[in-house]
């Protein structure tokens, strides 16, 4: 394929860019009182309101002119259609196929994957209502309480957000625990929380030969055998999700309590598979079954709705128009809900490990920028860490404010008056944002309590430049139902892009190399030599580490 940039609406949105881009939204929202009405679009109750961006009509019929002269349609329907879209790993993508409610068939390699997908399904469900009701107990008979997954990327990231988002319909007698990290601190910190007679570990890993899980998995299967002196318990504690059998079974997991996956499903895509085992067992599986539901209707959404209504085209579009067309190549992700506190490192993973890359489809470099570093942080938090930046550095960083419009929690005196509060300033700070502050307003607000010398000296600091652009997502409150369609939002949102930039957002390379040099250092620091076989730099670190140790 040619470059997306020798594309006729590319060319064109260039040239609209040359002339529009030094437009102030503060002028684009006075003109025209009917700004928000154009720009913002629903799914039942969630409103995505994109006014607030430096867009106009033609920008966006531009935009939307490029989804379809990337072919973005035939490409929805190859994403849909269970071919192998992830050409270098010979793999298709269908994590839609994990939340198919509508059960149709869906082949790859000519064979309908739902029955899998509902047997698996149904597996979580006994397994899960049987932890939760007491039916099925740890090794000593006693309920279990703690459920201890261990797990990395996709494999740790998707539960961890999601059990963290939907605490309010947590079991009042189960703690969901995630370890990820190989430094031992993880694992260590998790157990010390644990009474071995009632935790039940599940080992979360597509492969099942990651470094950091495999580790973290041996240490808690030592530990609960010093604890419960017993072969035998390992099957009553340990249970395992993976798509490697002969893996598990040689960790000492038989297959009854194994929980499987296929490899059409990516790590970062993989909350809604088996992976999902921790979030089933914590929310129970009717509300999992929600979550997969919310997911689902995007799902249609996505596929059928024209562009110009598609909610994730519309963000993923908007987005391009910023990274590639004003180099603003970071977004941040504000949640202003505090269940939502994951959601940046969630969304980070979803995003740049997606589209990440500098080769195209083609094999060659790609002549433009692609996927954007992307952070952020609970609101207000962030706002009193890094939102300075956002107002007045010298980067624009382009945000995606989220916020449920009912708490899932009640508090203070009128049980309303934390969310009030929260929500002033989520509009708060995206307006200052869009609108800035000039300096006859910074005059104006200083004159009857400066004096003019004051006043002349404080107008550069206190003036904002505003014309910072950021989307708005609304919704009635945060259930799985409604974090699943913000997540399948996203989800779409970063495969829309890859699409322009013409990447294959599915594989993950880049992840490899840095293993495979870890493994050329551990036996060094097994066998604690000295070493002058990597460079200068790496060779002292390794050297002073060993003789430090
Ligand atoms: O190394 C990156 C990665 O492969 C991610 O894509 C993945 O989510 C994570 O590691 C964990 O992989 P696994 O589930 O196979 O342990």
């Amino acid at each position: 394929m040619t470059s997306i940039t020798h594309s006729k609406s590319w060319i064109q949105l260039k040239k609209h860019h040359d002339e529009f881009s030094n437009s102030h939204m503060r002028d684009l929202f006075n003109d025209d009182p009917d700004r928000f009405d154009k720009f913002n679009l629903r799914y039942d109750d969630l409103l995505y309101d994109f006014s607030k961006n430096i867009v106009n009509e033609n920008t966006l019929n531009l935009l939307y002119d490029v989804a379809k002269e990337a072919h973005l349609s035939d490409w929805v329907n190859t994403l849909f259609s269970g071919e192998k879209i992830n050409f270098t790993e010979n793999r298709a993508a269908l994590h839609i196929a994990l939340r198919n409610r509508s059960n149709k068939p869906i082949l790859v390699d000519g064979k309908d994957v739902m029955p899998e997908v509902n047997a698996v399904l149904e597996k979580m469900h006994l397994f899960s209502e049987a932890i939760r009701s007491g039916k099925i107990t740890g090794f000593t008979g006693k309920k279990f309480k703690t459920i201890v997954n261990i797990g990395i990327g996709g494999s740790d990231l998707g539960p961890a957000m999601v059990c963290n988002a939907l605490k309010s319909y947590g079991h009042p007698d189960i703690t969901p625990i995630f370890v990820s990290n190989v430094d031992g601190s993880d694992i260590s910190q998790a157990l010390e929380k644990c009474d071995p007679e009632t935790t039940l570990f599940i080992i979360a890993s597509k492969t099942f030969t990651t470094q950091e899980t495999m580790t973290n998995a041996f240490s808690a299967r030592e530990w609960l055998l010093n604890k419960l002196s017993n072969e035998d318990a390992i099957r009553h504690h340990f249970v395992a999700i993976s798509t490697n059998e002969s893996a598990v079974k040689a960790f000492g997991i038989s297959t009854d309590n194994m929980f499987e996956f296929w490899d059409w499903v990516g790590g970062r895509y993989s909350l809604w598979s088996a992976i999902g085992l921790s979030i089933a067992i914590y929310i129970g599986m009717d509300n999992f079954e929600d979550l997969l539901l919310g997911a689902h209707e995007i799902d249609n959404h996505f596929k059928d709705e024209p562009l110009e209504k598609n909610i994730p085209v519309t963000l993923a579009m908007i987005g391009i128009w910023y990274i590639n067309f004003y180099n603003y190549n970071t977004l941040s992700v504000l949640p202003y809900d505090q269940g939502l506190s994951l959601l940046p490192s969630y969304l980070q993973q979803a995003d740049m490990e997606s589209n990440g890359k500098f080769i195209g489809r083609d094999g060659k470099k790609v002549c433009l920028h692609t996927g954007p570093i992307v952070w952020g942080e609970a609101g207000t938090n962030g706002q009193h860490a890094f939102y300075q930046l956002i107002h007045q550095g010298t980067d624009i960083i382009p945000t995606d404010f989220i916020m449920p419009i009912k708490s899932q929690y009640r508090i203070g005196h009128d049980g309303e008056k934390h969310h009030k509060i929260l929500f002033s300033n989520f509009v708060a700070q995206s307006r200052a944002l869009m609108l800035g502050k000039t300096e006859d307003n910074v005059r104006a607000e200083l004159k009857d309590s400066e004096d003019n010398k004051t006043i002349k000296e404080m107008i550069p600091h206190k003036s904002f430049e505003g014309n910072r652009p950021s989307n708005s997502f609304l919704f009635k409150e945060l259930n799985p139902k409604s974090l699943g369609r913000l997540l399948a939002i996203y989800e779409h949102k970063v495969f829309v892009q890859g699409i322009i930039w013409n990447i294959n957002s599915f594989d993950q390379w880049g992840v490899e190399y840095g293993k495979q040099i870890a493994s050329l250092v551990l036996p060094v620091l097994d066998q604690n030599k000295q070493t002058d076989s990597f460079d200068s730099s790496t060779d002292n670190l390794i050297n002073y580490f060993n003789k430090n140790t």
